[in-house]
């Protein structure tokens, strides 16, 4: 009998590691892949990364400025280095994070995906092979929405915790939603005290909303589920277009045997009850009920500070070799 990973692909979900770790992403041949400063910052506390941050300084080293300037220079450099080393092994895409300190400005984030893509084509790498990561807020769902069809660059939304979110990216025709799953289970564990099993889980519950909405709807929109807290979740969630899935649960699934059947079918999406909701141009709504969302709010919030802290962790590295 087949693992459950191999069951879990057989379902059509399509799986992504989620790990900025070339050894376990050349182990679990995953079809994308991701890049953050996050996991960018944890590699290069590895020595057989350091080449990539020489190739970043020397670049930043071409141009002129002050130490600040270099490093900010130079972190895109890196983002862009690690993306191609990535994509010598996964046969998709791979996601290159916006700096999260920009999650409020819809041009500067426009910019700085325009920056990174030119560095990409400069690196010969195609904007196909890219998807710009960006918040999910209504800034970054509107320069998304530019981003997409002013400049055919792909975009993946992320920090995605509620409905809302999901209809505004689905309504910018956005390339790809990452719902974060286990992040959702988490506040839920902490505000009520309880225990959830897969059945009850608000993380996967979450999900299959939005992609029983998507399908129900037509939307293009690819729905990738991310930040499992255990296999349960990931199982619940099988048939889901993508996931992405630490290096520890995949192992899980690789061990063991257990059946994984689809969870999740555009026909059962059909028959859900969703009615039809928008909020094009409507950001007082978008953000009055992203706001009722205390879940969704303290979150999204909360990953845009721990983003931002990384980044400027890592800005700091980089500066000291200036
Ligand atoms: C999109 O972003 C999420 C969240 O950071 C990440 O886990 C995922 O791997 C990215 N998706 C793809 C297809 O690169």
């Amino acid at each position: 009998m087949s693992n459950s990973l191999e069951q879990l692909k057989a379902t059509g979900t399509v799986i992504v590691a989620d790990t900025g770790d070339f050894e376990s992403i050349a182990k679990y041949t995953p079809q994308d892949a991701t890049t953050n400063p996050s996991l960018i910052l944890a590699a290069t506390k590895k020595t057989e990364y350091a080449k990539l941050i020489d190739v970043a300084v020397d670049y930043a080293n071409q141009h002129d400025g002050d130490a600040k300037h270099k490093a900010t220079l130079a972190l895109d450099r890196l983002l862009v280095e690690f993306g191609k080393e990535i994509l010598k092994i996964v046969p998709g895409r791979v996601s290159t994070e916006v700096d999260a300190r920009l999650s409020f400005d819809k041009e500067k984030t426009i910019e700085k995906a325009l920056h990174i893509i030119k560095l990409y084509e400069e690196q010969g790498i195609s904007k196909d092979r890219v998807l710009i990561k960006v918040a999910s807020t209504w800034e970054g769902i509107q320069a998304a929405r530019e981003l997409e069809s002013k400049h055919g660059i792909h975009c993946n939304l992320t920090l995605l915790f509620s409905f809302v979110q999901a209809v505004a990216c689905a309504e910018a025709q956005v390339t790809l939603i990452s719902p974060f799953v286990g992040r959702i289970l988490d506040w839920y564990k902490k505000s009520t005290g309880k225990e959830y099993t897969a059945e009850n889980d608000p993380g996967v519950e979450s999900v299959t909303d939005i992609y029983n909405y998507y399908k129900k709807y037509g939307y293009k929109t690819i729905v990738m589920g991310a930040s499992f807290r255990n296999t349960g979740e990931i199982e619940a969630l099988a048939g889901c277009d993508y996931l992405t899935i630490s290096p520890k649960l995949l192992q899980e699934l690789l061990d063991s045997t257990e059946s994984v059947p689809a969870k999740l079918s555009v026909e059962s999406a059909q028959a859900s009850k969703h009615e039809k909701v928008s909020y094009v141009d409507d950001e007082a709504t978008f953000r009055f009920l992203l706001n009722e969302d205390a879940m969704a709010t303290e979150k999204l919030s909360e990953g845009i500070r721990n983003f931002a802290k990384d980044c400027v962790t890592l800005l700091d590295e980089l500066e000291k070799r200036f």
